[in-house]
């Protein structure tokens, strides 16, 4: 595997509250890394930091996608935000379209087609944000993230505005399209079932400020389903440990 991702010692600091302190992580080509941690450990934070969104006096440290410097918002990166980030003037369509054409790229007819029927979007294509719920304002976000085939993918908490059911079937659909594509992508999520069953790793946060308290690979090998990993041995174990550093997590802060 070769490394995609290298963070090292990243700092990021607010109006003198160290909200971030000395980060390291280092993600491989394709690899599925879920980062879980209590409200306001500072989750967000660290993916605004990978996706150049926060200002340079605000953040230290390294951090390289493939080698080169990630500093300013840039093609290589996509982020689906925690609260949508749709603009309320452009219909679904137009919003997911909205980085290709800033990038000045070919329009992916197919690939929109695609998404917009995996992400059950088809008939609210025309429809603006102030028109649709939210869970599909969330899927339009994530819709938007994806048609740029990014090299990182940040989601942030890309299923918190969904119902129970909803999310275990977009759980799914979000699976298969990257085991369809493989993709490096950092996943923040509250729910550690979420965890269990997208990803290849684990990254549990405490804080704030944010610092790594269990970096752990998945014994769950995929293609994973909701079925295979609830039954799975390893299931519960896997999930006692991330509860504990949770909670150590939340202790230490
Ligand atoms: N621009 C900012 N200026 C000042 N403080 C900020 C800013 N952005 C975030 N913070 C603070 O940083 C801390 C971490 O916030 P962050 O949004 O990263 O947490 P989080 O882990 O994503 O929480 P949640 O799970 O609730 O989404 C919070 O105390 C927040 O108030
Ligand atoms: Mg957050």
């Amino acid at each position: 595997m070769t490394q995609s991702l290298c963070v090292e010692d990243v700092h990021v600091t607010f109006k003198n509250t160290c909200i971030i302190d000395g980060l390291s992580l280092s993600v491989d080509d394709d690899e599925f890394v879920s980062i879980v941690g209590t409200s306001g450990c500072g989750k967000t934070t660290f993916l605004r930091a990978l996706g150049g969104l926060l200002p340079n006096s605000a953040r230290i440290g390294r951090t390289e996608l493939h080698g080169s410097a990630l500093q300013a918002p840039e093609p290589r990166v996509a982020m689906v935000f925690q609260h949508f980030g749709l603009f309320p003037w452009k219909t679904v369509e137009e919003n997911i379209l909205y980085g290709v054409r800033v990038q000045g790229r070919t329009e992916p007819r197919e690939r929109m087609e695609r998404l917009l029927e995996v992400m059950h979007l088809g008939h609210a294509r025309k429809k603006y944000p102030r028109q649709l719920s939210g869970g599909m304002k969330q899927r339009t976000g994530i819709a938007r993230a994806l048609v740029l085939e990014p090299e990182l993918l940040l989601l942030d908490e890309p299923l918190s505005a969904v119902d129970a059911i909803t999310r275990e079937v977009m759980q799914q659909e979000v699976i298969e399209l990257i085991e369809a594509e493989p993709r490096t992508a950092l996943l923040v999520t509250h729910d550690l079932d979420e965890a269990i069953i997208m990803s290849d790793r684990i990254v549990v946060l405490g804080g704030p400020p944010a610092h790594v308290v269990l970096d752990i690979r998945s014994p769950i090998e995929r293609p994973r389903t909701l079925e295979t990993v609830r039954s799975h041995p390893e299931y519960l174990g896997l999930r006692r440990r991330l509860w504990g550093a949770l909670e150590s997590g939340r202790a230490a802060a």
